[in-house]
């Protein structure tokens, strides 16, 4: 007997923190290098968009920085704050739209990875979100921004699945695309989670939309939106040694963008 949990994949944190949760160590040295090798002076005051349960902001704090997030899923919020007064740090995080927000007190970098940027479905939310962005961000400051690109040439990855374990409680999520819309520019993806405990079989399924981009399309909006430039570019694999130009076959990629 499956029981069907209702919501959407962002209304569990606590599956969506032990799945992705683990996998954190490779983007956190990433990042801590990038800051140090791209700021002048390196970073103290970082600002997550789209931070989710927050899985890499306590980290980050703990390495003494002081990391904000925001989130529209409140429960996700609520999640990461309740993880960061544990760990003895304030609740920074807070549940806001990533196309329109402000801060006070500027940052000195930004970070958003694994295509959260790619759930903004519309033209306008992305500008608006670049430009919350460059509010956001001191100039000379950067933004690491990590999403799938739609290559030019050679079939994109179309399923993608994953697993953890924590006690008894098992967690398998597979995403698959249901449908692409180059001209409309998105691409339709069905995501499953199947929770398992010892006497307990539990089903979430949501539908969602990611927005597509080329790297051309992607440089074309960052011209529009203004400020921002690329000053390098990495994969998935988060090798601060290894820059990767983009060419045609080019998926996954790390931008690193200079608030100019
Ligand atoms: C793939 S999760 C990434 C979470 C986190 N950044 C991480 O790396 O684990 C995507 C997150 O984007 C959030 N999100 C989607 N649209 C948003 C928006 N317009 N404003 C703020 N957050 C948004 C979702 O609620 C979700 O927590």
């Amino acid at each position: 007997m499956v029981d069907k949990l209702p919501g959407n994949l962002y209304d569990y944190p606590g599956y969506y923190d032990l799945v992705y949760g683990s996998d954190w160590k490779a983007e956190h040295d990433f990042l801590i290098g990038a800051f140090d090798r791209f700021i002048n002076g390196g970073a103290q005051r970082i600002l997550e968009p789209a931070c989710g349960t927050g899985r890499l902001i306590y980290r980050l704090m703990k390495h003494g920085m002081e990391v904000h997030g925001l989130d529209l899923s409140e429960n996700a919020v609520e999640y990461c704050n309740n993880r960061l007064e544990r760990h003895g740090f304030p609740q920074t995080a807070v549940v806001a739209d990533m196309c329109d927000f402000h801060y006070d007190d500027a940052f000195d970098a930004g970070f958003n990875t694994i295509n959260s940027f790619r759930h903004l479905e519309y033209h306008d939310q992305a500008i608006a979100h670049l430009r919350c962005m460059s509010q956001a961000i001191k100039p000379g400051g950067i933004y690491v921004l990590g999403i799938h690109l739609y290559p030019a040439v050679g079939p994109p990855i179309e399923e993608e699945s994953w697993f953890a374990q924590r006690g008894h409680l098992g967690v398998q999520t597979n995403m698959t695309l249901m449908h692409r819309n180059l001209d409309e520019r998105y691409e339709q993806y069905k995501m499953r989670y199947d929770i398992w405990t010892p006497t307990n079989h539990q089903v979430l399924e949501d539908v969602f939309r990611f927005r597509t981009y080329t790297s051309i399309e992607f440089q074309q909006l960052l011209d529009e939106a203004g400020q921002w430039e690329i000053i390098d570019t990495f994969d998935f694999q988060y090798n601060l040694k290894q820059s990767m130009p983009i060419d045609d076959q080019t998926e996954d990629v790390v931008y690193i963008l200079r608030r100019v």
